[in-house]
């Protein structure tokens, strides 16, 4: 059948048939919540850059996390800034750290199984800013991992329900699947980075997690984003090692591997849309450029349109009110 019998507007006639027909849709239980924590911090405390967005004292995420869960949104995910770096990191594994704490202020706050994922990594909590151990100017892979075990044990110890490695050090999901399985966590869940790119549009998020490398860049772990082949290649070999879930980061100008990783692999997709995004729909928003609502929709059923799951993003707590606007 072809036109004038065939006509594709009869569809599109009016809003409720238009609802009927949708292919692809919102809902806030695809999403996950990017949440700051500061060890040494009193009040929330603004990130310039990320309008709407602030970093909590500890005390903060209880009333943040509640609220969160009360909007329906299943998950969260803690970044930490601790009081104190050192060259290895060592705060990011200490029992009573900044992570660590406020797993516990969030579970006193919000319903059992309100999903807690830790961000697994070295950057936040080292004085180079680095992912892991470095050695004249050169991060080493292996000693890192020894690092990122106790990590996500003391993560896991905590409370949390998922970690997250983020830091691209080859062999991490392995390892940290072997040392959750040591310690009896084998229920933890993990959720790995696997293609995460050095990009630029974490610019942003190293504002808001203090987390700016203090000499060179990260291109000798972050992929380079003119390969997908090879992220193809990364998230095989996570998923041999044992992830569970898989991330592609960032995401939009990355749809085409949030494609390919869900055609290819038969596991649940995450996808980042990082602070950078965040900050550009944010910025032109501002300035009356955008409709900042229909913005978020849009870019958001296009990260789930090409493939993914799950959706870690800034906008998640707009959600429930542009979807009802809709
Ligand atoms: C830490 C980490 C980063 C992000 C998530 N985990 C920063 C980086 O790799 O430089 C970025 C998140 C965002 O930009 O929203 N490795
Ligand atoms: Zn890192």
């Amino acid at each position: 059948m072809s036109f004038p019998h065939l006509r594709m507007r009869r569809l599109r006639r009016t809003p409720k048939l238009r609802e009927m027909v949708r292919e692809v849709r919102i809902d806030v239980n695809d999403l996950i919540y990017p949440l700051f924590v500061e060890e040494t911090a009193h009040h929330r405390v603004p990130v310039g850059a990320m309008p709407g967005i602030f970093r909590l004292p500890i005390e903060g995420v209880k009333e943040e996390a509640k609220s969160i869960a009360a909007l329906g949104i299943p998950a969260v995910i803690l970044f930490g800034i601790p009081a104190r770096k050192d060259e290895f990191g060592s705060s990011a594994y200490d029992d009573n750290g900044v992570v660590q704490g406020a797993i516990g202020a969030i579970r006193e706050s919000t319903p059992e199984d309100f999903v807690i994922i830790t961000d697994v990594c070295l950057c936040e909590y080292t004085s180079h800013g680095h992912c892991g151990v470095v050695k004249n100017g050169k991060l080493l892979n292996d000693p890192t991992l020894e690092i990122l075990e106790k990590v996500a044990v003391s993560h896991a110890r905590a409370g949390a329900d998922v970690v997250a490695p983020s830091g691209m050090i080859d062999g991490q999901v392995g390892a940290i699947r072997k040392a959750l399985d040591g310690a009896g966590f084998e229920d933890i869940v993990i959720m790995s980075y696997s293609a995460k790119h050095a990009s630029c549009m974490y610019g942003p998020f190293r504002e808001a997690a203090g987390a700016t490398p203090q000499f060179g860049d990260r291109k000798s772990y972050q992929m380079d984003y003119s390969n997908p082949n090879e992220a193809l290649r990364e998230v095989s070999l996570d998923v041999q090692e044992g992830a569970d879930m898989v991330i592609v980061k960032p995401a939009l100008a990355y749809l085409d591997v949030i494609f390919r990783v869900k055609s290819k692999f038969d596991l649940p997709v995450g996808a980042f849309n990082v602070s950078g995004e965040y900050s550009m729909v944010k910025a032109a928003a501002e300035k009356g450029w955008i409709d900042e609502d229909r913005a978020v929709l849009e870019i958001l059923t296009g990260i789930k349109r090409a493939g993914a799951d799950m959706i870690i993003t800034y906008f998640a707590k707009d959600v429930p009110t542009i979807l009802k606007k809709q």
